[in-house]
C-alpha cells in the first residue's frame, strides 16, 4: 500500500492551451514538450486505514487547503479505478526552490500518478499512466516519457485517445535549456483559470488553433534532424501566439514582467551576435532559452547580468517516470 516515484518536469515546445472539457483535462490542441533533467518531483504514497483524510506533505510542511483538495481529488479518481477505500499520506518534493516561479504541477502529478496507482495495487503501461496524470494537470501527461513528447489530443468524448507518446528519446538529441527566473511572485491567474478565459473570450483562439497541426509537424521533423534554428523559430512564434490569445482575451492579461522582456531582448541580440539561441514562456513570466550545448555556459553568464533575471537553471533533456 505505499509506493514512491520520480517524475521530471517539462517544458512546452508548441504548447497546449486550452481544453474542451474540464473535467476530463481533454485539450483542444495537441502540443509538444521536451523533459527537462534539471527539475523534478519525488512523490511517495501510503495508503493507511487508520487515517481518516489525505494527509499532503509538500517540501517538508503540511500544504496549503488548495493544493491537498486537488490531490484528494486526484487521489479520489485512483481510489475508484483500484476499487481502493482508505485514505492516504501524500509525501512530495521538489527538487527545485519553492516560490522560484517554477511551475510543478507536470512533475507533481507524474509522480503521483505513478506512487498512487502503484500504491493502490494497480499496474498501469505508459499510456494508462499518462491518461491518469493527465488528470491531475494536462502537461503533467507528457512527464510519463524522457525526452521530446507529444501529447496528442485525441477527440473522443471520454478522452481514451488524448494521452502523451515519446517521439525521441533523451539521448537522441543533447539539447540545452536554460530556465531563467525573473520573478518569485504567485502569479494571479492560474494556467487553468487564463486558459479558460481565453478560450471563452479571445476572438483569436480559433487562429490559434489553426496554426496548431503545421507548428506541430515542424517541430517533430526539426527534433528528428536536430535542427536548432527550424525548432526554435517554431516555438518562438508559438510561444508568443499563445500570449496573443492572452492580450486578445476580455478582459485581456498578461503573464510577462519586464525580465521577461530582457530575457528575449537578450536572446535577439545573442542572435544577432552568431549565437543560435531561441526563447519559450509558458503562462508566467519566466523564460527558457533553448541553445546548443556548447554555448550554454556563455549564454547563462549574460542571462545573469541581466539585473531582472534571478537565476538561471541549465537543463538538458530527461528520463521518464520511475518507481523508486
Ligand atoms: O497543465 P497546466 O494546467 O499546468 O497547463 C500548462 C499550460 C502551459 O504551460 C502554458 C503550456 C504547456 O503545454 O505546458
Amino acid at each position: 500500500l505505499q509506493a514512491s516515484a520520480k517524475a521530471h518536469s517539462n517544458m512546452a515546445l508548441i504548447k497546449y492551451w486550452g481544453k474542451r472539457d474540464e473535467t476530463l483535462m481533454l485539450p483542444h490542441n495537441s502540443s509538444f514538450s521536451v523533459t527537462l533533467d534539471a527539475l523534478y518531483t519525488t512523490t511517495t504514497v501510503a495508503f493507511d486505514a487508520a487515517l481518516d483524510h489525505d494527509i499532503l506533505i509538500l517540501n517538508g510542511r503540511e500544504a496549503e487547503e488548495k493544493a491537498k483538495l486537488k490531490v484528494s481529488r486526484f487521489l479520489d479518481i485512483v481510489r475508484e479505478m483500484a476499487g481502493v477505500n482508505i485514505h492516504a499520506k501524500v509525501t512530495s518534493q521538489n527538487s527545485f526552490p519553492t516560490g522560484a516561479g517554477l511551475a510543478s504541477s507536470a512533475s507533481g502529478f507524474a509522480a503521483l500518478a505513478c506512487a498512487a496507482s502503484k500504491a493502490a495495487g494497480l499496474d498501469l503501461d505508459g499510456k494508462a499512466l499518462s491518461m491518469l496524470a493527465r488528470r491531475g494537470s494536462g502537461s503533467a501527461c507528457r512527464s510519463i516519457y524522457g525526452g521530446f513528447v507529444e501529447w496528442q489530443k485525441g477527440v473522443k468524448l471520454d478522452g481514451s485517445d488524448s494521452y502523451a507518446i515519446p517521439v525521441a528519446s533523451p539521448e537522441h538529441w543533447p539539447l540545452s535549456l536554460l530556465i531563467a527566473t525573473v520573478s518569485d511572485k504567485q502569479k494571479k491567474i492560474s494556467s487553468r483559470e487564463g486558459m479558460a478565459k481565453t478560450v471563452a473570450t479571445s476572438p483569436f483562439y480559433n487562429s490559434w488553433l489553426n496554426t496548431i497541426e503545421e507548428d506541430l509537424a515542424q517541430a517533430k521533423a526539426a527534433v528528428q534532424n536536430r535542427d536548432l534554428d527550424t525548432l526554435g523559430k517554431v516555438a518562438e512564434r508559438n510561444a508568443l501566439r499563445m500570449h496573443a490569445t492572452m492580450l486578445s482575451a476580455d478582459p485581456p492579461f498578461l503573464y510577462w514582467q519586464k525580465g521577461t522582456i530582457a530575457v528575449i531582448r537578450e536572446v535577439e541580440s545573442l542572435r544577432e551576435s552568431g549565437i543560435p539561441a531561441y526563447f519559450t514562456i509558458d503562462a508566467g513570466a519566466n523564460v527558457a532559452v533553448l541553445c546548443e550545448p556548447s554555448h550554454a555556459a556563455q549564454i547563462k553568464e549574460k542571462l545573469l547580468r541581466l539585473r531582472e533575471v534571478q537565476n538561471v537553471i541549465v537543463s538538458g533533456p530527461g528520463p521518464g517516470v520511475t518507481l523508486l
